[in-house]
């Protein structure tokens, strides 16, 4: 198959980029830095040098496509959902104009909620749009639960303070995922189709933010690492002062006060996916080599 993948090299892109290669597939691997090229012609895939916000560039790289993965860069500034929103408006003329017929796209957890699970209404607007706007395409919809990596987020606060800020619950556990757990999951997308529009939650564990403290302190020597709740007041002034989008911020905190205080997992439950095999404990021996390896 002839297999268009968005998302460079990237945590996800790479693993699936690989794996569908090794499958025989002709794989076209978009980043939007030149210097990417030769890594991406290394693992056997043909770079497409462009930004996604090109929809003339999308449209032509998408030409003869099978199938094609798509993805959301994080926004760095301006409005957020509006951001979300002309992604997938691109996204979608550019597999209209191509006639390719079938999509996955990289969702999330929360996709199924509105603005009150704040940043991660975006997903439920690009979703939004593509079914809207590709009623002919099969589309699926991928969506993975927290990624471990947000932890490496908190390597100054584990450093500085021996403690892991959250406005989360510190009892309930939260659900967390491996990139190299969703791979697989969107190779299968891309090469065995589902008719029509469905969706797909990844998940590789479930932890509460002790837990979590627990075994990134084992793994790095400092059993006294904590996690620390904070409120949503005290957490955004923390996220302000590292990140200038002050909406992205606001959206932010308010999507980790919905995950504390109403049953955020209540459509996931209901479309439980089987638990992946990298485990916090795995990523926690990568926690620790990028937290020795930054000393
Ligand atoms: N964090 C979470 O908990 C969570 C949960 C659910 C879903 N997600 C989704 O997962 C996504 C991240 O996936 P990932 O970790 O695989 O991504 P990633 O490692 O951040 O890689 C994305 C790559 O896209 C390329 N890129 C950036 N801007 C581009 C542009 N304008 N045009 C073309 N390419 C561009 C960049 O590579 P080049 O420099 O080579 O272009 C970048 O490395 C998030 O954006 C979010 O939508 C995240």
């Amino acid at each position: 198959m002839k297999i268009i993948l968005t998302g460079s090299l990237g945590h996800i892109s790479k693993p699936t980029a690989s794996q569908l290669v090794k499958l025989g597939h002709e794989v076209t691997v978009i980043s939007h830095s030149a210097k990417r090229a030769a890594e991406i012609e290394a693992l056997g895939a043909t770079p497409a040098i462009g930004s996604i916000t090109d929809e003339a560039f999308l449209t032509a790289t998408f030409q003869g496509a099978d199938a094609v993965y798509l993805m959301i860069t994080a926004a760095s500034a301006g409005d957020i959902f509006e951001a979300g929103r002309r992604q997938a408006q691109i996204y979608a003329a550019a597999v209209k104009a191509a006639g390719v017929k079938q999509v996955v796209n990289l969702s999330s957890v929360g996709a199924n909620l509105g603005p009150e699970v704040g940043a991660l209404h975006i997903y439920q607007i690009i979703e939004g749009v593509l079914t809207t706007e590709l009623p002919d395409v099969n589309l699926t919809f991928i969506r993975p639960t927290g990624m471990f990596y947000n932890l490496f987020g908190s390597l100054t606060s584990i450093r500085q303070d021996h403690a892991i800020y959250t406005n989360n619950s510190l009892t309930k556990a939260s659900s967390w995922v491996a990139p190299a757990d969703i791979a697989p999951v969107i190779v299968k997308a891309l090469t065995a189709p589902t008719a029509g529009n469905t969706v797909q939650y990844v998940a590789s564990d479930e932890k509460t933010y002790p837990e979590v403290a627990q075994l990134l302190g084992a793994a790095i020597g400092m059993p006294d690492l904590k996690a620390v709740q904070l409120s949503d007041d005290e957490m955004q002034q923390r996220l302000s002062a590292v990140n200038p989008n002050t909406q992205f911020v606001e959206q932010f905190v308010k999507m980790t006060a919905y995950e504390r205080d109403q049953d955020f997992y209540a459509d996931y439950r209901q479309h439980q996916p089987v638990l992946g095999p990298t485990k916090l404990a795995d990523f926690a021996a990568t926690f620790a080599q990028v937290y020795q390896q930054q000393a």
